[in-house]
């Protein structure tokens, strides 16, 4: 089925059974040089052939993302992987056998071939084979390893639906691939491997728990609990504004009890300067907030659910039109930790700890 939104091809696909004439016609905007978006299991991506400078500017162009920001190289099997990395050690070994496909990407020393375009100018490469038959299809119909940042304006939620990437994409890249609502629903983890031992640079998919059991020692950067905010970035990508809405958010966070007699204060408190207040919250609270706009993000109780819809549920402020979005925080174990780095960074550093 086809449709043209603003002038963008949405061509749906069979997940379980992509439809061998949609392939081929994404394949061929990637090896012609275009971008087409595409789901995988965590967020939809925009991508492009990753060893084209030209076509991977054309990414940078559509999403408006500063170009120092590198891009994740996507990979269908272990031949592409010697095509983008000069050197598998063991411990990556460890962690491909564990998790690919699947929501880890793995910081490396790039091979020449790979253009500084696609790393922001670094000399490794971010890679990652994703869990999605849709996009292992497309990158095997492609024959090439395919750059691709989640399809989002730069600075906006990523998408977890063909909608969202149209929301922010529609008119500027010529296809997407509809393959429905992505699974995790937060990034990919980002483990640099180049240190020993390995960094966390950005948690994602697969948890810090999963990645020690599986490697044994491995750290968290400093970036991602933002509490050093002064100190420079490793992951180029954690410094700039990001998954924000049109409103101002808020996260409060600390035990539960406080944190809820403390967003009821902040209510009151903006709702006295006039100003329309959604609230983003556990569904065990859900009842306790009387402001303009009450979503829950699901159970505090299945943190899987909470990472599945967060971005969309964020999203979904922005056609409420509330001036500020007060967040309920979550415990940092398991998914936990990605779901509140992403909190964090879409506050834009505002959190208030009860
Ligand atoms: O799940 C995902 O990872 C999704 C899907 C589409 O695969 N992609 C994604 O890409 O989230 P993007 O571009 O939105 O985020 C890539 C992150 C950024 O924080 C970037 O700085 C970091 O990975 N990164 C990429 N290459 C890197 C490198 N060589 N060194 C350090 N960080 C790197
Ligand atoms: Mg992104």
């Amino acid at each position: 089925m086809e449709r043209l939104v603003q002038g963008t091809r949405v061509l749906q696909a069979d997940v379980a059974h992509p439809e061998p004439e949609v392939l081929e016609a994404a394949a061929k905007v990637i090896r012609e040089g275009g971008v087409v978006a595409f789901p995988t299991e965590t967020v939809y991506g925009l991508g492009a052939d990753a060893t084209s400078a030209e076509a991977v500017g054309r990414i940078f162009e559509a999403k408006g993302r500063p170009s120092d920001n590198p891009l994740i190289v996507h990979v269908a099997d272990r031949e592409q992987l010697d095509q983008v990395v000069s050197l598998v050690p063991p411990v990556a070994e460890r962690l491909i056998e564990r998790f690919w496909p699947g929501p880890l990407t793995l910081v490396l020393p790039k091979v020449a071939s790979v253009p500084h375009a696609v790393t922001g100018g670094l000399e490794t490469v971010g890679v990652r084979m994703p869990d999605h038959p849709v996009a292992l299809a497309l990158i095997r119909a492609a024959g090439l390893p395919v750059a691709a940042p989640s399809a989002n304006r730069s600075g906006r939620p990523s998408p977890t639906a063909a909608e969202h990437v149209l929301e922010d994409l529609g008119g500027r890249i010529p296809l997407v691939i509809d393959g429905g609502e992505t699974g995790v629903g937060l990034e990919s983890t980002v483990i640099d491997l180049t240190i020993d031992p390995p960094v966390i640079l950005r948690p994602g998919g697969i948890t810090l728990e999963e990645i020690a059991e599986a490697i044994g020692a491995v750290e968290v950067a400093a970036s991602v609990d933002g509490a050093e905010a002064g100190e420079a970035p490793r992951s180029p990508g954690m410094k700039y504004v990001h998954y924000a809405p049109k409103a101002r958010v808020i996260l409060v966070d600390g035990p539960v009890l406080h944190m809820q007699e403390k967003i009821r204060d902040l209510i009151l408190e903006f709702q006295e300067e006039g100003r329309r207040v959604g609230i983003m919250c556990g569904a065990e609270s859900r009842g306790l907030y009387l402001a303009q706009v009450v979503m829950e993000y699901g159970s505090r109780g299945d943190l899987a659910a909470v990472a599945s819809d967060l971005f969309g549920t964020l999203r979904a402020f922005d056609r409420h039109g509330v001036d500020v979005i007060l967040v309920e925080g979550v415990p940092t174990t398991g998914i936990g930790l990605a779901i509140m780095n992403r909190l964090r960074r879409a506050a834009g550093g505002q959190v208030v700890q009860v």
